[in-house]
């Protein structure tokens, strides 16, 4: 299947795996790149730059296949070392930057002039347009049933990918709730060119994250994500647990005078807890619904194979067929 995607970033499917925090190490990406789909090594995972440094060479060793690396701009206390990690990114010979959060314009020139495409990821049309407008290559657009954070919009990918087709010049892939080759198939009737794909990529054999975890995953009903932090308008979907609940519980009582601070033990030094030690109760994780629809635990192989595969008999024998 080619799609402008495919010819954008060079793969053979039209299938990206979002950067996932305590997930994206190089395991996942290259597993994901080797079977034909985009891998991207999450870079703010990695405490400073020389790490991601480290990280893209070791993803090197494990394909010879195009892999990506995420930058979360984040809206958070602490400022990375942004032009650090993206001189690790460039020296690394990496083509492809996943930017999320805050407007990436800033980053943009340098990222350009060492031949690197840029896909950003939105959860809006708005933000889709402006990051078009900006010179990105493609964007991400993640509608309200994502893991992660889905914006303050709350718009679901019904509505927002055909919205954003009639709008946008540039490609882009639906991210949020994408779980087989049904997903494939919508996502390229209403407008996009591939999907993007995150809580899906965890429950694999390859991805480097605890037993417990994918067991999590593969338990979970669509019923089981909510939202956190609403109040604090850093809405993020998370797999429910004791720890969410709490915070939950916290937001009501607080009302408007929440403050970060007071939901740190919830939200702080969470993920390495979860992904690398497998203490599903140690606080908020981010999780989409797509989890009710996961219900395996294939290899990114197996896996993208069968996206690809159910993709072609759907448009060949169900909707060929209905003509
Ligand atoms: C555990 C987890 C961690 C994530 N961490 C990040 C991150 O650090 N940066 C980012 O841009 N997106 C992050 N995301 C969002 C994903 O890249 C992707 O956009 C999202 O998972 C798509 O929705 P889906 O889970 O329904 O497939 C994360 C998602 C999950 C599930």
């Amino acid at each position: 299947m080619k799609t402008r995607i495919t010819e954008l970033f060079g793969i053979e499917h039209p299938i990206l795996q979002g950067g996932m925090h305590y997930v994206g190490f190089a395991e996942m990406a290259a597993a994901v790149s080797n079977a034909g789909g985009l891998g991207i090594i999450t870079g703010l995972t990695q405490s400073t730059p020389e790490k991601l440094a480290a990280e893209i060479a070791r993803c090197r060793t494990m394909t010879d296949k195009p892999f990506g690396v995420n930058l979360t701009f984040l809206p958070g206390l602490a400022t990375p070392d942004y032009p650090g990690y993206i001189q690790a990114i460039i020296d690394g010979g990496v083509k492809i930057v996943e930017t999320a959060g805050n407007n990436p314009v800033k980053w943009l020139p340098i990222l350009k002039e060492n031949g690197i495409k840029v896909i950003h990821k939105c959860t809006s049309v708005r933000h889709s347009l402006k990051a078009e407008a900006i010179g990105c290559d493609a964007v991400s657009v993640d509608g309200f049933e994502c893991g992660g954070h889905p914006g303050e919009d709350d718009v679901p990918n019904f509505i927002l990918l055909p919205a954003a087709a009639d709008k946008l010049k540039i490609p882009f892939v639906a991210s949020g709730g994408m779980a087989d080759g049904r997903s494939l198939v919508a996502a390229l009737a209403m407008g996009a060119d591939g999907i993007n794909m995150g809580t899906r990529f965890i429950a694999t054999t390859e991805a480097p994250v605890h037993q417990n975890v994918k067991d999590a995953i593969v338990a979970a009903t669509e019923l089981d994500t909510r939202l956190v932090m609403r109040p604090l308008r850093n809405t993020e979907r998370v797999l429910n647990n004791v720890a969410v609940e709490r915070l939950l519980a916290k937001e009501k009582e607080l009302g408007a005078s929440i403050t970060i601070q007071d939901i740190l033990p919830e939200v702080a030094g969470v993920y390495p807890k979860v992904m690398t030690e497998g203490a599903m109760e140690a606080g908020a994780w981010s999780c989409g619904m797509v989890v009710g629809l996961i219900h395996d635990i294939p290899t990114c192989q197996d896996l993208i194979d069968n996206i690809m595969a159910e993709a072609e008999t759907i448009i060949r024998d169900r909707l060929m067929g209905l003509l």
